[in-house]
């Protein structure tokens, strides 16, 4: 179940906790661990309405990838050093679907997920994204509270 780990992460204090989490797997057979985050188009979207010139938004949405490419580096780095193995994966899309859809296309053997996220609101018990994959996922999914 731990071979191939698939961990989305949006850096949110929630996935730090799962990554806390995951490091402690260290004597648990992990073979592969897959680092991923979604840029949220809906978020883009929003972006690009903003935005007069179209140029810009590719312009800035490099800058994004650029950013989150750095931060999925350092979480590598960070697990590299306990022994994982480990690989990033910047996609786009509407969250829980790429999660989902890499899941599948990887076959990862689980995931593990914060229960919350960076949309976190105090009343809610579960995020959105957390909630779906919990739903649909076809592998074994760890939710870290
Ligand atoms: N864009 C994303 N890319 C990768 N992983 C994500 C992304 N968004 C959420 N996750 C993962 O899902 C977990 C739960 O986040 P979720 O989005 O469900 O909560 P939320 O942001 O509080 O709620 P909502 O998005 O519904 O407002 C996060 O801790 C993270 O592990
Ligand atoms: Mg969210």
């Amino acid at each position: 179940m731990l071979e191939k780990i698939l961990f989305p992460t949006d850096f949110s204090e929630y996935s730090v906790k799962a990554k806390n989490e995951l490091l402690k797997l260290k004597k648990c057979n992990v073979k592969e661990i897959i680092l991923l985050n979604v840029l949220d188009v809906r978020t883009f979207t929003y972006f690009t309405m903003m935005e007069v010139i179209e140029i810009q938004n590719f312009e800035q949405e490099g800058e994004i990838v650029k950013g989150i490419q750095k931060s999925l580096d350092e979480w590598k780095a960070e697990l590299t050093r306990e022994g994982f193995n480990v690989k990033t994966v910047v996609r786009e899309g509407i969250p829980f679907n790429e999660i989902l859809n890499y899941a599948e296309e990887e076959k990862v053997t689980s995931i593990i997920l914060g229960h919350k996220g960076v949309g976190a609101v105090e009343r809610m018990l579960l995020g959105s994204t957390a909630e779906k994959v919990m739903r649909k996922a076809n592998v074994p999914v760890i939710l870290i509270r």
